[in-house]
């Protein structure tokens, strides 16, 4: 299935449902689809397109600026390792090499048993904490190739289902918004002044 189930349509609703305007929840809607199936389909953009009152092409636009909407299918783990100059300086051609030789794929390959992709990525922002790799987005730091095994392991085994949810999406936690604290109160065309600021005058 590539388009929405009737499942996360409903989620869909109640996600469109926290914003003023529909259209501002694109980027969930995009999450939640590559929850579904792991990556984003063209089905699911023109689907997504409906439900939020714009076009295919607008919802494109904004899967594609973001680096992690993946666009054909990948492994349930996305395997980022830095490869730029601290983590370069810190060994990261190494472990790039050992991670080659453990999952049998180059960067941009992806395991035969569909769990892994291996990406050689430029800094991820935690350039004191080199070599830095990513899980999914989860950030591992001062990576050596043993630390490497035992993460690949551990993803393997299930032991990090919790932390590191599959194909790269966000939430670990469904957020549920009151009724009564749903959009809806204010037009977002006449905003109103924060309580602070009436307070003030
Ligand atoms: S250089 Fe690797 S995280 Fe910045």
């Amino acid at each position: 299935m590539t388009r929405l189930n009737s499942a996360n349509v409903e989620l869909a609703k109640e996600i469109i449902g926290r914003y003023p305007r529909s259209r501002s929840a694109t980027i969930p809607l995009l999450h939640l689809s590559q929850e579904q199936n792991g990556y984003v389909t063209r089905e699911a953009m023109a689907h997504i397109a409906e439900l939020v009152g714009t076009t295919a092409a607008e919802v494109y636009g904004a899967a594609t600026f973001y680096e992690m909407f993946k666009f054909e299918p990948i492994g349930k783990y996305c395997v980022n390792i830095c490869q730029s100059i601290s983590c370069h300086l810190l060994g990261a051609d190494e472990l790039i090499h050992h991670a080659e030789s453990v999952l049998g794929v180059k960067p941009g390959g992806t395991t035969a048993d569909g769990m892994f992709t291996l990406e050689a990525v430029e800094c991820m922002a935690a350039c004191t904490e080199a070599p830095a790799v990513q899980v999914n987005y989860r950030h591992r730091f001062r990576v050596a190739t043993e630390h490497f095994d035992q993460l690949i392991a551990d993803l393997r085994a299930g032991k990090l289902a919790d932390e590191i949810p599959a194909h790269g999406t966000l939430a670990r936690v469904r957020q549920h918004i009151p009724a009564d604290r749903a959009a809806g109160n204010v037009d977002p065309d006449k905003p109103v002044a924060p309580a602070w600021m009436e307070a003030a005058q």
